[in-house]
Parts: structure tokens; sequence; C-alpha cells
């Protein structure tokens, strides 16, 4: 199926970031509840023992999926309530090899040559609505940034939706193919797909936390009634730089 124009309000997400960390956080507990992300990611590249920075980590998902295998992580994002809940959670777990602190994909605070991985996670394609205009100049300047703090032989990996709602990739706007194709077709990088599907504990629980995040139209088009699991794809895009 071709891709729609259909595309969040601009502000729809940072308006969730800044003021609403906590109902993006119960949503995406929900999410992948099988672990294929981080299976996926510890195929392409074993995690054991790597040095890691990660781009835009919200409120610490992957981080903290990462700090079991990882030597140690340093996370970064734009947005101090996204940090703070970051915080929280990562201390819950007990571990102390991350680090978390303010940061633009575009200007990462490290030195360079640091890290075996840069990881970003559903973070780079907000370029797409917030700066349609230079777009390709802000993707190009993240990952020379993941370029920059990569030692020789360190790894890329870009995580980002291949649609909701679909048991098969289907790239939700035409944005969104813009850019992935940019990344395959001319930035060099592999792809694949699975599946990070919801499971929410009652259909209920499904409409209050995709509410809280998306809006009443796309939560209405993706759940019919009952639902309790909601299909997902994820594309993982990654690229060895030398
Ligand atoms: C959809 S959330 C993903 C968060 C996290 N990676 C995860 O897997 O849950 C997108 C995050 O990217 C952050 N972000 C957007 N643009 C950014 C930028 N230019 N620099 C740093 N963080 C950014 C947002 O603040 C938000 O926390």
């Amino acid at each position: 199926m071709e891709p729609s124009n259909r595309f969040p309000k601009s502000d729809e997400f940072k308006d969730v970031y800044r003021r609403n960390a906590a109902a993006y956080d119960r949503l995406v507990a929900r999410e992948d509840y099988q672990g294929n992300v981080f299976a996926a990611l510890n195929a392409i590249q074993p995690l054991h023992g790597l040095s890691i920075v990660e781009f835009g980590a919200g409120t610490g998902r992957l981080t903290r999926l990462l700090t079991v295998l990882a030597e140690r992580i340093a996370a970064f994002d734009i947005e101090p309530a996204m940090l703070a809940l970051a915080r929280d959670n990562l201390t819950a777990t007990g571990t102390s090899n991350w680090t978390l602190a303010a940061g633009d994909n575009l200007l990462m605070p490290v030195a360079a040559n640091c890290a075996d991985l840069a990881l970003e996670g559903w973070s780079f394609n907000h370029v797409m609505a917030w700066h349609p205009e230079d777009w390709r100049e802000r993707i190009d300047g993240m990952l020379k940034e993941m370029a920059r703090v990569l030692k020789p032989g360190g790894v890329a990996i870009l995580l980002e939706t291949m649609g909701t709602g679909t048991r098969r990739p289907r790239i939700p706007n035409r944005r969104l193919k813009l850019l992935y194709h940019y990344w395959q077709e001319s930035c060099g990088f592999d792809f694949r797909w699975v599946r990070s599907d919801y499971q929410f504990a009652t259909p209920q629980e499904a409409r209050d936390l995709l509410r809280g995040v998306f809006s009443e139209s796309l939560t209405n088009t993706w759940l019919a009634a009952g639902m309790t699991l909601l299909p997902q794809c994820t594309g993982i895009w990654w690229r060895r730089f030398p």
C-alpha cells in the first residue's frame, strides 16, 4: 500500500515529551512485548562489553535494556522532562554503567572515537516533521555526529517505525519514505525489520495508553473493539563505519 500524506501535527510529540513524559513511558512499557528489537540489535552487533552512545534516549527504555550487556552507555536527549524520567528509571535498575545528559542529536557532548555503537531509536525521524525544509542537512549532520563518536570499525544503528496496526512493514507516510529511502540508497545503510507489537492488559488500557500519546483518530484507526494486542513493525538500519 502507498504511504499516505498523514503525519502527526508537528507540535504533538514535542508537547508529549515536554508535558507528558510519564504517558510516553507507560505506553512504551507495553511495546515490543516479545523483545524482538533488543534481540535484533544483539544479532546485528553483539552488545556484550560495548561502549555505547545513545542519541535521543527519551525515558531510557532502550538504555535500560542495554545496561545489562554493555560496558557503559552515555545517553542523551534534548528534552529535560524525558531525561528526568529516564534518570528515575535507570536509577531503579540499580546499575551504574550509564550516564544521562542533555544533548542535541546534532552535537553529542562526548569525545570523538569513544564508542563501539552509536544508536538512536525513534528520534531522528522527528526532523521530517519539525524541520521539513532542511531535513537532509540535519540528517546528514546527525549521521556525521554518529561517525564522529564512533571508534574505527564502530556501528551506527537507527530504529524507526515501519507502521503501527500492521503485521507487515508499511511506511506510515511519504516523508518517512523519503528518509528511509535516503538511508538505504544514499547513506549505505543495511536494513531489516522486526515485529514490535504492543501487548496491553485490557482493551481499556490499550485505549487509555495510546490516547496519552497519539491522537484520538489514530487510536481509533488502530484499535478494533476488544483488542489488547496491537501489531506493529520496526525498521532497523545499520552501517559499520571504517
Ligand atoms: C519517540 S522518543 C524515543 C525515545 C527513546 N529513544 C525510546 O526508544 O523510547 C523521541 C525522543 O527524541 C528526542 N529528540 C528529538 N529531537 C532531538 C534532538 N535533536 N536531539 C536530541 N533528542 C531529540 C525527544 O526529546 C524524545 O525524547
